[in-house]
């Protein structure tokens, strides 16, 4: 017994001590999938980061009524971690909790300061997790509760009623599951780590798993041979609604990591037309290392928004464009605090100039599909119209806003076809 309580906390100090320092990078603006993602991040790691960033706003007004001042932010870093154990992640007793977060602050700060955390750790476990609970669902503000930043509350309370902004906001605080796709010509898998999924009414033809075992996913041959793409059924909205054909001369504009440029080359058959462009070379490194298995691709770094391409270029153009993220809150959890009406209208102006600089790069008669994983209409149908109103040679054929399900995530897509 002596041995285990050993074992945890160990084990939980080293996770602590990750912890804060990746919450740190978060705060000054790096986005947490980034940060977790490196080969170091270790299961418990990004469970804990994710959780973290999923809960909050509960997480702070929990620590605030029960702390006697101000909490510091490196101190509230440490107690954010501490309390999500004793609500979200139950997995560490209650006791190694609190010691940690106050062995931690002694180590790291001071002695005072290990007295303050002490006090709130120790008041918060008193009360408990079923209590606390209790609390934030009688007396916290909707916001904390339903765990959005003020800015994406305020908006989704005025859009959605109040049945389905719980259900939405509920959804969103879900771990989402990791979904694969076969790719096209790929052996069926004998895994028994991956179950089939039932693709959305817009990806019937694919073949989707969901994923039991990452690890032993992970592990296995049909991931070394790249049998597969880690992909949201939502992501093949898009690409489905260009609806390629082999022979097509195709760009991906805004294209990396790639995994709607690589739907694009299973249609087309080959990847001599598809063309893809990123502002990123870091990003487009990660397309070219997507599709080395299929021997490469024309991969360039450049602006959408000034694209080194002759007008006229392609049959088909899509622009899965930079967006607030907001379909996508069960995989970004960190989007709903960094979600503000600045930043949303910045975005807005940069998708509108990539539409506006790649739209003569259609040829006339040809197609573009303008698509995000935001929920947000300022970037979809507003987007879009705005665009129409300029472009008196573009029509609107169709357009989709999925939002989130407890299968997919939230996408937009539009398909516009240039007259001619
Ligand atoms: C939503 S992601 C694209 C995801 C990609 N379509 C996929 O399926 O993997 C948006 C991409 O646009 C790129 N980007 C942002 N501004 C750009 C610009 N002005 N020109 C070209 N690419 C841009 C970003 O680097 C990012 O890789």
């Amino acid at each position: 017994m002596m041995e285990k309580a050993n074992n945890w906390q160990s084990t939980a100090d080293r996770i602590l001590a990750r912890v804060v320092a990746v919450q740190m990078q978060a705060d000054e603006g790096a986005p947490v999938r980034d940060l977790v993602s490196t080969d170091e991040a270790n299961r418990v790691l990004h469970h804990s980061l994710l959780a973290i960033m999923r809960h909050r706003a509960v997480l702070d007004w929990c620590i605030d009524r029960v702390a006697a001042r101000d909490v510091r932010p490196r101190l509230r870093r440490v107690l954010r971690w501490g309390l999500c154990q004793l609500l979200y992640m139950e997995s560490l007793p209650p006791a190694v909790a609190v010691d940690t977060c106050v062995r931690f602050v002694k180590r790291r700060h001071d002695v005072r300061e290990a007295g303050f955390v002490n006090a709130v750790m120790r008041r918060l476990a008193d009360a408990g997790r079923e209590r606390l609970l209790a609390d934030v669902a009688r007396e916290a503000p909707p916001h904390v509760r339903l765990e959005l930043g003020e800015a994406l509350y305020r908006r989704w309370a005025a859009r959605f009623p109040g049945d389905e902004l719980e259900r939405l906001a509920h959804l969103c605080l879900v771990p989402a599951p990791v979904i694969v796709r076969l790719r096209r010509g790929a052996p069926m898998p004998q895994l028994e780590c991956l179950t089939p999924v039932v693709p959305p009414p817009w990806a019937q033809e694919e073949m989707l798993w969901s994923c039991l075992d990452a690890a032993a996913f992970f592990r296995s041959p049909e991931h070394a041979r790249s049998d597969f793409y880690i992909q949201d059924p939502a992501t093949l909205l898009a690409p489905r609604l260009l609806a390629v054909r082999p022979g097509e001369r195709v760009g991906d504009l805004c294209a990396a990591p790639g995994g709607k440029a690589l739907a694009l080359a299973e249609a087309l058959g080959s990847v001599s037309g598809l063309f893809c462009l990123d502002r990123s070379l870091h990003r487009i490194r990660l397309v070219l290392e997507n599709f080395a298995p299929s021997g490469g691709c024309h991969a360039v770094v450049g602006d959408a928004a000034m694209p080194p391409f002759p007008p006229r270029s392609f049959d088909a153009v899509l622009l899965d464009v930079p967006c607030s993220n907001t379909g996508v809150l069960r995989r970004r959890p960190d989007v709903r605090w960094r979600f503000s009406s600045l930043a949303l209208a910045e975005l807005v102006a940069l998708q509108g100039g990539i539409l506006r600089g790649t739209a003569d790069l259609v040829r006339p008669g040809g197609r573009l599909v303008y698509s995000t994983c935001s929920i947000e209409p300022e970037e979809n149908g507003a987007q879009v119209r705005r665009f129409l109103a300029e472009r008196g040679d573009y029509l609107l054929d169709r357009d989709e806003e999925v939002l989130p399900g407890p299968d997919h995530d939230g996408a937009y897509a539009a398909l516009l076809r240039r007259q001619g």
